[in-house]
């Protein structure tokens, strides 16, 4: 089946805002208010080593908000057509990545903290794991 036709330019960095206080920040994301879909899950990558890389895949159907909760990275997005490269390093920031979008996490920081909330269940079929694959199913007509 056809991969959804967005474009890098409908993944965007929306600032959560934070509730700062001199004892600390707190930022708050809240279904229906800050995010555009709601959230059925949540996990988090971790003790990445340095230079690894992380994704190298695509979702039918996935959204999701990519959060650097501690530490930084960068998100190489690609559509097919067009690149778009995001580093993250503030965690009141998040990336929204809708369906269809092949995406790698580089670059990640010591001791850095992906966070990312999804709107679906965990589902292996909803990957697209190979690039061919993905760019086929994209120009499909
Ligand atoms: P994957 O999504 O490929 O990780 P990344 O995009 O960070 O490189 O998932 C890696 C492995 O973890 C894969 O074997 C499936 C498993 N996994 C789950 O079981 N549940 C989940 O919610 C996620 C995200 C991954």
């Amino acid at each position: 089946m056809k991969l959804k036709n967005n474009t890098v330019f409908d993944c965007s960095v929306i600032d959560m805002s934070k509730v700062h206080s001199i004892s600390g920040n707190i930022t708050v994301i809240e279904n229906k208010k800050n995010i555009p879909f709601d959230i059925k899950r949540i996990y988090y990558l971790y003790d990445i080593p340095g230079g690894e890389k992380r994704g190298g895949h695509a979702h039918k159907e996935l959204h999701q908000l990519i959060v650097a909760a501690s530490g930084s990275f960068k998100v190489m997005l690609d559509d097919g057509t067009n690149k778009k490269i995001i580093h993250l390093n503030r965690p009141n920031y998040g990336l929204l990545v809708v369906p269809g979008i092949w995406r790698e996490l580089l670059e990640f920081s010591s001791g850095a903290i992906c966070l990312v909330l999804a709107s679906l269940n965990y589902n292996e079929s909803d990957y697209i794991r190979i690039y061919d694959e993905f760019k086929l199913k994209k120009f499909e007509k």
